[in-house]
C-alpha cells in the first residue's frame, strides 16, 4: 500500500505541470507488480490503472442482483505496459437490451408489459450484447483480448473501428493482442474490437420506410423468418457481441476532489443502487459528483445547485439499468413519456447565468431516455465535456448530450439510438466524436424547431456503425439531418423565415460500412454558409431502404405569406450550402464529375428552388 501511495504522489505532482500532463518514466519496482497474484490482478501504477469488480455476474438474460455488475460472458481483457510482459486484469462490463427486464411498464412489476415500441425488436431474441472495458494509461500498452468461448482466431479475423486508428493486432490462440499507443497530449482512445464470425447482418422485412427487422435464428422471437429472400434488404452490419475499449489518460489533478466537504458527493469503488423508483436529487450545496474508477452507480443524478460551477468527473459508470423505458418521475417512474419529467440520467434544475457543467471520464450505460437536460437560464449556461462514453443505448429515446451556447464537447464515444450530436444552440464546438448509431434519427441533428443559430463546428466524426429499419421523410436519417416540426411533423409550413442557421461547418466526417445519406434536412430556417468539408462514406444502404438519397427540402413560413426559407442570400457567391471533398467508396463526388445526383454516386437530391445556391466541389 505504501508503495502505491508513493506512485500516486509522483503522478499528481507530474499532473500539475502546465500544459499536457506528462508522465515521468518511473522504473517500477517489481515487488509492486502484484507478482504471485493469481486471480483478478489489477494494476495501480502511475502509468497504468485497471480495476475489477468482485461481484461480477455473468448473465445474458435477466437483471443482475442489486450488488452485482454484469460481466462479459464472452471476453476477458488484460493490459500490459509495452515491453513489461506482465498482464493485469481489466474488468469487462456487459450491457444487454432492456438490461434483461423485458418491456416493463412499472418498475419491478413483471406482470404488466408495455405494448409501446421502445426501439428494441429482435435484439434480445438474437442475443445482442455490448461489452466494454476501460483503464487509465500513461504509456504504450498491449491489450490481450481473449474469447472465452475458446474460438481460435487469426489477426485477419479482427477489425478495430474506427479503422483509421490503424492499431496493430496479432493473434495467439483465442486471444488478440492489440497495441495501444500513448502520447503525452493524448485524448485517449475509444474503439470497437470486432471478430469476423460475430458480425450480425440486420435485415429489413421489405422495402420502404416502415419496415422492421427480420431474423432467421430464433423461431420464438420477433420477426422470425426461416429464410431471407431478396426483398429483405440489409439494414445494418455490426458485431452481435460488441466489445468496446476505452483507454483514458490519467486525469488532471483538478478533476479529482481533494476536499470532501458538502459540495462534493464521492462514489468510491464499489456498486451502488438507487432502485428503479428513485434517483439522487442532490442538496443545493452539491456541485461536484465524483465517481472513482471502479464505482458502478445504478441510478441517476439531479443537481439542484444554482450558484457554482457543476462537475461530474472520474472513471466510474452511471447506469440506468434499473429504470424502465422513459421512466417518468412524476408518475412513479413508470413508462409514460414526458419530455419534462421522464428521467434523464443527468439533470440540473434552476441553473443561473454563468454556471456550467464539466463532464470528464464518466461512462453512462443503459439510458432509459434522453441522457441529459438542464433547466434554467440555458442561454448563459455551457457544458465542457471530454472523454465521455455512452453505451447500451438499445432503446430509441437515447439521445446524445445537449450542447448549450459556448459549449465544447470532445473525445466522446456515443452508442446512441436517437439524435446524437445535437446542435441546437450557437457557438458550439464538437470534435473527435465516435458514433455507433442504432435505429432512429440522424447522427448530427439541427431540426425539430426553427432555430436561429450560428458558429457551429462539428469536426472529426467517425461513424463506425449505423442500423436503420428504413428511411423517413419527416424524421430523416442521415449523417447531417434536420427533423420536421416537433409538435406536428407532417406540416411543411412550420419554418420561420426570419431565423437562420449560419456559419455551420461539419468537417472530417467518415462513415464506415453502410451509411445513410450525407444530408437529410427539412429546413425550418434559412441557411447561410453551411459547409460540409471532407466527408467520406464507404457505401450506402441499398436504395430500397430509402436511406441512401440526400434530401434538402425548404419548408415555408405560414406566418410570412407562406414564403419558403432561403439559402445563401448573404453567403459568399450566394453559396448557402457547400459540400467540398465528398467521396463515396473511392469516388470523389462533384459537379465537374457529374456524379452527384440522386441516381449517381453522390445521391444528392436537392430542392430545385435552391439551384445556384449550393455547390459540390
Ligand atoms: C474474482 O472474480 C470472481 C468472479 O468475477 C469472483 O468470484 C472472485 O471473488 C474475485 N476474486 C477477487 C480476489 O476479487
Ligand atoms: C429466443 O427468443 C426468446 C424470446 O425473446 C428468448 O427467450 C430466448 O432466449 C431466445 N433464444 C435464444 C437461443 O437466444
Ligand atoms: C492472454 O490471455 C489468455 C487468457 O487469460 C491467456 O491464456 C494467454 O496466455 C494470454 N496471452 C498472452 C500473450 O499473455
Ligand atoms: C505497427 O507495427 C509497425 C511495425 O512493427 C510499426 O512500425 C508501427 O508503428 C505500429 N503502429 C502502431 C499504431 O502501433
Ligand atoms: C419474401 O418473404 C416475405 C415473407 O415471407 C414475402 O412477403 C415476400 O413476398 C417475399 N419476397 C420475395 C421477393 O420472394
Ligand atoms: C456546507 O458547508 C458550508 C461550509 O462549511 C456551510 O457554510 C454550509 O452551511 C453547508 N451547507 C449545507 C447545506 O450543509
Ligand atoms: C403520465 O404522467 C403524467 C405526468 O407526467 C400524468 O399527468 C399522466 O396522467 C400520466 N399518464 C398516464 C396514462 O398515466
Ligand atoms: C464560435 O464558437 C466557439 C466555440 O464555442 C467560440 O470559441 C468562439 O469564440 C465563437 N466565435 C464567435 C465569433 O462567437
Ligand atoms: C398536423 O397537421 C395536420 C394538417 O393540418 C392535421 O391534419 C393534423 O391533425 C395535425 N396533427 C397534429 C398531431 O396536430
Ligand atoms: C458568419 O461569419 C461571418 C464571417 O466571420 C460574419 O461576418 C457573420 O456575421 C456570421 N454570421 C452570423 C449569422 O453570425
Ligand atoms: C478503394 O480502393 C482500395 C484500394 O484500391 C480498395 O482496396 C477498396 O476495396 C476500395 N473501396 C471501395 C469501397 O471501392
Ligand atoms: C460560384 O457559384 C457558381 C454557381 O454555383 C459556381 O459555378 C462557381 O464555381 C462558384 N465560384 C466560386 C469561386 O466558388
Amino acid at each position: 500500500m505504501a508503495t502505491m501511495r508513493t506512485f500516486k504522489t509522483i503522478w499528481l505532482a507530474a499532473a500539475i505541470l502546465p500544459g499536457c500532463a506528462r508522465m515521468l518514466d518511473q522504473t517500477i519496482h517489481s515487488s509492486a507488480r502484484q507478482e504471485g497474484c493469481t486471480a483478478n490482478c489489477t494494476a495501480d501504477f502511475p502509468d497504468l490503472k485497471t480495476w475489477w469488480h468482485a461481484t461480477g455476474e455473468i448473465n445474458t438474460k435477466t437483471p443482475v442482483a442489486d450488488d452485482n455488475v454484469r460481466q462479459s460472458h464472452l471476453y476477458s481483457v488484460h493490459v500490459s505496459q509495452t515491453g513489461h510482459g506482465q498482464f493485469y486484469d481489466s474488468f469487462v462490463y456487459e450491457t444487454i437490451p432492456r438490461s434483461g427486464k423485458g418491456k416493463l411498464c412499472y418498475p419491478d412489476d413483471y406482470t404488466t408489459m408495455c405494448p409501446e415500441d421502445d426501439g428494441i425488436s429482435i435484439e434480445d431474441d438474437i442475443g445482442a450484447t455490448m461489452a466494454w472495458s476501460q483503464f487509465l494509461y500513461g504509456r504504450d500498452v498491449v491489450l490481450n483480448v481473449t474469447r472465452l468461448d475458446g474460438k481460435s482466431i487469426t489477426a485477419a479475423d479482427v477489425v478495430i473501428r474506427p479503422t483509421n486508428l490503424h492499431l496493430n493486432v496479432t493473434a495467439m490462440g483465442n486471444s488478440a493482442l492489440i497495441s495501444v499507443p500513448y502520447s503525452p497530449c493524448t485524448h485517449g482512445l475509444r474503439f470497437s474490437v470486432e471478430f469476423a464470425d460475430d458480425i450480425w447482418e440486420y435485415r429489413n422485412a421489405g422495402a420502404g420506410p416502415n419496415s422492421y427487422y427480420v431474423q432467421d435464428v430464433n423461431a420464438s422471437g420477433d420477426g422470425y423468418v426461416p429464410n431471407y429472400n431478396e426483398s429483405m434488404t440489409i439494414g445494418g452490419r455490426e458485431p452481435l457481441n460488441a466489445l468496446l475499449i476505452f483507454a483514458s489518460p490519467f486525469p488532471a489533478s483538478e478533476m479529482v476532489p481533494s476536499n470532501r466537504d458538502n459540495s462534493t458527493v464521492v462514489f468510491n469503488p464499489g456498486v451502488y443502487h438507487f432502485t428503479g423508483k428513485k434517483h439522487a436529487i442532490l442538496s443545493p450545496s452539491v456541485s461536484w459528483v465524483y465517481m472513482a474508477p471502479g464505482a458502478y452507480v445504478k441510478g441517476a443524478i439531479q443537481y439542484m445547485n444554482s450558484v457554482s460551477s457543476l462537475k461530474a468527473t472520474g472513471f466510474g459508470i452511471l447506469s440506468g439499468e434499473q429504470y424502465v423505458y422513459q421512466a417518468n418521475t412524476a408518475d412513479e417512474y413508470s413508462n409514460n413519456k414526458s419530455d419534462a419529467t421522464s428521467l434523464k440520467l443527468w439533470r440540473g434544475d434552476g441553473v443561473t447565468a454563468g454556471q456550467s457543467w464539466t463532464l470528464r471520464g464518466i461512462t453512462t450505460n443503459a439510458q432509459p431516455f434522453n441522457g441529459m437536460d438542464f433547466y434554467g437560464d440555458l442561454d448563459n449556461f455551457h457544458v465542457d465535456v471530454a472523454d465521455y462514453k455512452l453505451v447500451g443505448s438499445f432503446y430509441t429515446q437515447t439521445d446524445g448530450l445537449q450542447m448549450y451556447p459556448n459549449s465544447h464537447v470532445r473525445d466522446v464515444f456515443y452508442h446512441s439510438g436517437d439524435d446524437t450530436i445535437k446542435t441546437y444552440y450557437p457557438n458550439v464546438l464538437a470534435e473527435r466524436i465516435t458514433v455507433w448509431k442504432t435505429n432512429n434519427a440522424p447522427i448530427i441533428q439541427m431540426g425539430w424547431y426553427s432555430r436561429n443559430i450560428a458558429n457551429i463546428s462539428v469536426d472529426r466524426v467517425d461513424v463506425i456503425h449505423t442500423r436503420y429499419i428504413g428511411g423517413s421523410e419527416y424524421y430523416p436519417r442521415g449523417l447531417v439531418g434536420s427533423s420536421a416540426y416537433y409538435l406536428n411533423s407532417t406540416l411543411t409550413n412550420t419554418a420561420n423565415t426570419s431565423n437562420t442557421i449560419a456559419n455551420y461547418t461539419v468537417s472530417n466526417i467518415r462513415a464506415e460500412g453502410f451509411s445513410p445519406a450525407l444530408v437529410a434536412v427539412n429546413l425550418l430556417s434559412s441557411i447561410e454558409d453551411f459547409k460540409i468539408v471532407n466527408a467520406s462514406i464507404e457505401k450506402f444502404y441499398p436504395a430500397t431502404t430509402e436511406l441512401d438519397v440526400s434530401k434538402v427540402r425548404g419548408f415555408t413560413d405560414a406566418s410570412n405569406g407562406n414564403k419558403q426559407i432561403t439559402m445563401g442570400q448573404r453567403s459568399r457567391n450566394s453559396t448557402g450550402l457547400l459540400i467540398q471533398n465528398y467521396s463515396v467508396g473511392n469516388e470523389t463526388v462533384n459537379f465537374a464529375a457529374e456524379n452527384w445526383n440522386a441516381k449517381s454516386t453522390g445521391r444528392l437530391n436537392i430542392d430545385p428552388a435552391f439551384w445556384g445556391n449550393w455547390s459540390v466541389l
